[in-house]
C-alpha cells in the first residue's frame, strides 16, 4: 500500500485517549486510524515508570503489526515518562501530546504557566523542562489531580462534588497563573468546572494541540492522504471497559464497536 493511504496509530491506557481522537478525525477526516485503548492497564498515571515504559512499548509494536504511518501517543503519562526513553527506538514518527502541547505554550509566549496531570505526569517534570529549556524566566505551578480521572469515567461531568474537588486541587493557581495546561487526556471534559474555578485562565487542550501538530508533521513528510474520502476507524481494547459505552457517548457522541485484543 501507498504509504500516505496507511492509518495513523493512535494509543491511550484506555478510552480517555477519545479526546484526541475526536480531534484528528475532525482536523483530518480522510485519514483511517487505529485506535488501542489498554483499558486492561488503566490507570497508567498511578504506576511506576518501568510499567509504563513497558507497557508503552508494547502498544507500539501492536500499531506497527496493523502497519500504521505515524503514531500518536494520546496519553498524557506515557508521553511523559516513556516517550523520552523509547522514542529513538522506532523509525517511524512518534509524536506525544506533551511535545504538541509545550510547542503551543511557547508560540503563546506566557510566563506564568499552570499545569495539571496524573501523578506520574507531574512527577517525571518532562512538561515543565521541556518548557524551561526555551522559556527560561517562565514561572511554573503543578498540580497533580488523580480523582479527575475517576470523575470523568463516572460520567460526573459537571457535579457538585467535581466543583469541590477543582476547588481544593485548583487553588494553588488563583491570581497566580495566565494559561493551565489540561495535561490529561480526561481533563478537556472539565474545562467548564475548571473555568468556573479558576475565571480568566487561558485553558490549554492538549488534545487539541496534538492534532493540528499531527496534521503539520503528515504534511511536511509528505504522508497526508490525498483521496477525499471518509476515513475508517478501527478501534481496539485490551479489555473489556464498563465505562466504554458512557464515555464514547460523552466524548465522541457515537456509538462504536470495540474490538478485544488480549495479547497485545
Ligand atoms: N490517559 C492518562 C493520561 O493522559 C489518564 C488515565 C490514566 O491514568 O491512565 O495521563
Amino acid at each position: 500500500m501507498n504509504k500516505e493511504n496507511s492509518p495513523i496509530g493512535i494509543f491511550d491506557s484506555g478510552i480517555g485517549g477519545l479526546t484526541v481522537l475526536k480531534e484528528v478525525r475532525r482536523l483530518l477526516p480522510s485519514e483511517d486510524i487505529v485506535y488501542l485503548g489498554d483499558t486492561a492497564h488503566l490507570p497508567y498515571g498511578t504506576k511506576s515508570s518501568q510499567t509504563i515504559i513497558k507497557l508503552s512499548i508494547a502498544n507500539i509494536l501492536f500499531l506497527l503489526r496493523m502497519r500504521v504511518k505515524f503514531i500518536i501517543v494520546a496519553c498524557n503519562s506515557t508521553s511523559s515518562v516513556a516517550l523520552p526513553e523509547i522514542k529513538n527506538f522506532f523509525s517511524l514518527p512518534l509524536l506525544g501530546v506533551v511535545e504538541a502541547g509545550v510547542k503551543a505554550v511557547l508560540e503563546k509566549k506566557v510566563k506564568k504557566i499552570g499545569i495539571i496531570g496524573t501523578p506520574a505526569t507531574i512527577k517525571s517534570s518532562t512538561y515543565q523542562k521541556l518548557i524551561l529549556k526555551k522559556a527560561k524566566g517562565a514561572k511554573i505551578i503543578t498540580q497533580a489531580c488523580p480523582l479527575f480521572v475517576s470523575l470523568v469515567e463516572e460520567g460526573w461531568i459537571n457535579s457538585k462534588v467535581t466543583e469541590e474537588v477543582a476547588k481544593i486541587y485548583l487553588k494553588r493557581f488563583r491570581g497566580k497563573v495566565e494559561l493551565l495546561i489540561l495535561g490529561c487526556t480526561h481533563y478537556p471534559l472539565l474545562k467548564g468546572v475548571i473555568r468556573k474555578t479558576l475565571r480568566g485562565v487561558e485553558l490549554l487542550d492538549s488534545a487539541e494541540e496534538v492534532a493540528k501538530e499531527a496534521r503539520r508533521m503528515l504534511r511536511r513528510a509528505n504522508l497526508l492522504r490525498k483521496k477525499n474520502v471518509k476515513g475508517k476507524l478501527s478501534f481496539f481494547l485490551t479489555d473489556y471497559s464498563p465505562n466504554f459505552s458512557k464515555l464514547t457517548k460523552l466524548i465522541l457522541k457515537e456509538k462504536i464497536t470495540p474490538e478485544i485484543v488480549e495479547n497485545v
